[in-house]
């Protein structure tokens, strides 16, 4: 997820488990084919085998318009050693759209199509070439033309968020659209879209037919969600405590790749993900709000967690 699943967040998560797969934010193909270090900075797993540090597959997501240059981005990741190619053809971004890439190419299958077929004439048969879409741009007329079009260009996966361009995030998703292409696929389709729970990922799973599925911001809200699901709930959920811990490692580790007050950014955003899952979330946001050093929300950190704390009350007798 664009400016909020960097390979910092990306090794938090797959550390906690249950993940099987990450895929990069959107890297933008517009006027050239992009130069290596685009992709070491999107995707500094590249450094170790397109890998987290616990062996999770981390894809590299491209997102454009120009099916030639989308190709010869593509292969430049796949020599770094990129696992896989993912291609978005769901970001809803005005100036994404405006400049030709995202959810606006939806609009036209012959063009998704020579996309995909690019790609995957490009990059050697071992990588495989995934995609993803929304149910269509502003209706979901073209959704069969749309996957059809993804099957014959002979992609590996298609994940498909189950709104609309137009519906944005708005609730619900509409997992049950996704059943009619999931039951006559010839690939693995990937339900996404308001899987913020285990409940929410049984009913996805059994209303979209499909037996996979991607967490978007419910990884981030409920960062062991992965976990909880693979493990059918036996695992104990993550306690608000070990997500405090999980923050400040976080915002060590941020530190040592941003500037301070992008670290304060990224701290903050987190929270107020968190926030949907943990009540306690919503006193450290409130606490943490206006504050922009790093050090200053460690502290902050600290006398929340000493308040989280258990206290034994002493009785004198
Ligand atoms: C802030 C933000 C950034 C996102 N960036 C990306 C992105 O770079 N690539 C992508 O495929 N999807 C991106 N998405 C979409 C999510 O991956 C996901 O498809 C969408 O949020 C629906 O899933 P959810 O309801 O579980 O969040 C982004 C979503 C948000 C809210």
């Amino acid at each position: 997820m664009e400016g909020v699943v960097d390979h910092t967040m990306r090794e938090l998560l797959t550390r906690i488990g249950g993940i099987s797969r990450c895929v990069t934010e959107f890297v933008r193909v517009t006027t050239h084919t992009l130069p290596k270090k685009v992709f070491y900075r999107f995707c500094p797993e590249l450094h170790t085998n397109g890998c987290t540090t616990n062996g999770t597959p981390v894809y590299v997501q491209l997102l454009g318009g120009n099916a030639e240059l989308m190709a010869s981005s593509a292969l430049v990741a796949a020599n770094l050693g990129a696992p896989g190619i993912d291609i978005n053809f769901g970001c809803p971004a005005k100036t994404v759209n405006r400049n030709d890439g995202g959810s606006v190419i939806l609009k036209e299958p012959n063009r998704v199509f020579n996309i995909v077929s690019s790609i995957r004439r490009a990059v050697p048969q071992n990588i495989p070439v995934t995609t993803k879409i929304r149910l269509g741009f502003s209706d979901r007329g073209l959704l069969r033309e749309i996957s059809q079009a993804i099957f014959d260009a002979n992609a590996s996966e298609l994940c498909i968020h189950a709104r609309t361009k137009e519906d944005g995030y708005k609730p619900p998703a509409h997992w049950e659209a996704i059943a009619a292409i999931s039951e006559i696929s010839p690939i693995p389709i990937i339900a996404n879209g308001e899987i913020w729970n285990v409940k929410d990922y049984h009913r996805c799973v059994s209303q979209s037919a499909c037996t996979d599925v991607m967490l978007g911001r419910g990884a981030l809200s409920f960062p062991d969600l992965a976990r909880q699901i693979q493990s059918s709930g036996v695992t104990p959920r993550l306690a608000w405590l070990e997500i405090l811990d999980l923050m400040v490692n976080f915002s060590r580790v941020t530190e040592e790749v941003y500037e301070s007050k992008h670290v304060a950014n990224r701290i903050k955003q987190w929270l107020s993900y968190l926030r949907r899952e943990y009540v306690q979330a919503d006193k450290l946001f409130k606490q943490v709000k206006r504050l922009k050093r790093p050090e200053e929300i460690a502290t902050s950190i600290d006398a929340h967690r000493s308040q989280s704390i258990y206290k034994p009350i002493v009785v004198n007798l």
